[in-house]
Formats: structure tokens, sequence, C-alpha cells
């Protein structure tokens, strides 16, 4: 019996470089057991978009500020993913406030990669190359990337898979960043992703 596999919703605001790690992830058949079944925007220019056009993946564009308030933009989401039947919500480069109506509603559904070893480097204030750049004057040795379940605390959710990262010397935050994208968000994202998506598939095809 072909197992069902779990729909996939990757949420972006930005560059999407993680929603392309999973796209590739998919196409390579890391992801066997989840499919990448919408992307959801925040930004109506987000570079992640072409990534979803080029892959054939379905978009949407919900904007905070045409919707007037954050209950109308989280409504709109959840509409969005539960229209799509979606099982897996992935927060990559996802910039936008999800209150805790949201990460209630889809408690153990919903993953974020946070480009620190959390607890280091995490909570308000810390995200994109601010982290980096915390990491670098902080002058730790080792950094990396860490996936974890999102709840109503910013970066606070139960840690799923983290990865380690060497700091060198002369590191500028940018060279960081991409070396921990590199080294560890675009591998762990990925595995998680799997790792969920067997879990569910198995539920459903229960
Ligand atoms: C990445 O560092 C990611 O960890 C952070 O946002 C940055 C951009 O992500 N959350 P992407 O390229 O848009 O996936």
């Amino acid at each position: 019996m072909t197992e069902r596999k779990a729909r996939v919703a990757v949420l972006v605001s930005g560059g999407g470089t993680n929603l392309q790690a999973l796209l590739d992830a998919q196409a390579a058949g890391v992801i066997r057991h989840g499919e990448i079944a919408l992307v959801i925007a925040n930004k109506q220019d987000a570079y992640a978009l072409r990534r979803a056009e080029a892959a054939n993946v379905p978009a949407r564009v919900v904007l905070r500020k045409a919707l007037g308030s954050q209950q109308a933009f989280e409504e709109a989401i959840a509409r969005a993913l539960d229209d799509e039947g979606i099982d897996l919500i992935v927060l990559a480069g996802f910039m936008a406030i999800l209150s805790q109506w949201f990460t209630d509603r889809y408690s153990g559904r919903v993953i974020n990669v946070h480009p620190s070893l959390i607890p280091s480097f995490c909570g308000e204030g810390y995200y994109g190359l601010r982290v980096h750049q915390a990491a670098l004057a902080r002058g730790v040795k080792v950094t990396g990337a860490t996936v974890h379940f999102v709840n109503e605390v910013p970066d606070g959710g139960p840690i799923i898979l983290q990865k380690a990262v060497r700091v060198y010397p002369g590191d500028t935050p940018e060279k960081l960043q991409l070396r921990v994208m590199k080294q560890a968000e675009w591998k762990i994202l990925p595995a998680a992703v799997e790792m969920l998506s067997k879990q569910m598939a198995a539920q459903k095809g229960a």
C-alpha cells in the first residue's frame, strides 16, 4: 500500500535559501515522506516566491498590512493551510510574528530553523545577521543552527535537531551566516522535515 505523504507548507519572507534546500532535498529523495505542497510569503517581493514558481509549488502572498490586523493575518494563513490540508508547517526565514492563537492551533506541527545553537543568541531581537554579529561579539569558537518546534515563546519550543559550525578568526557576520546556512541550516531543516513527515505519514496511513 503506497503510504500517503505528509503535506508540507513552507512560510517565507525573503531569499528562500532554506526553501530551496527543502525543494532540492525533495528532488534528491532525501525528503521522501513529505511533499512541499504550499509556500506562503508575507512579502510580495520575496525571492522565495520565484523559487516556488520554478519548482511548480503553489504559492500565496498574505500581507499583514492589507489585512489590517494580526488576527486577520493569522486567520488568512490558517485558511490557506487548512484549504490545502497541510500537516507540517515550516518557518524558513519567516520574519513575521505568530501569536499563541496560531501556535496553539497548530501545536506540535510548526517548526522553525534558527541560525544559532539555542539557547545561545536567540529570542527577542535575534534574527538574521544580528545572530551572527552577537556570536562574533561574544567570541564563541563554535556556533551553528537549530530546528525547533514553535510555541508562543520566540525560539522557545522543544529542540528537534542541532548542528555545530566552527567560527574562524576574521569571520565577518556575512561569512559566518553563509557557513552556518551551508553547513547546518540547509542540512538539518530537510532532515527534520523528513523525520516529522515520516511520523505524520504513518499516522495518516494508519
Ligand atoms: C537564515 O539565516 C535563516 O536561518 C533565518 O533567516 C535567514 C534567511 O533564510 N531564519 P532564507 O534564506 O530566507 O531561507
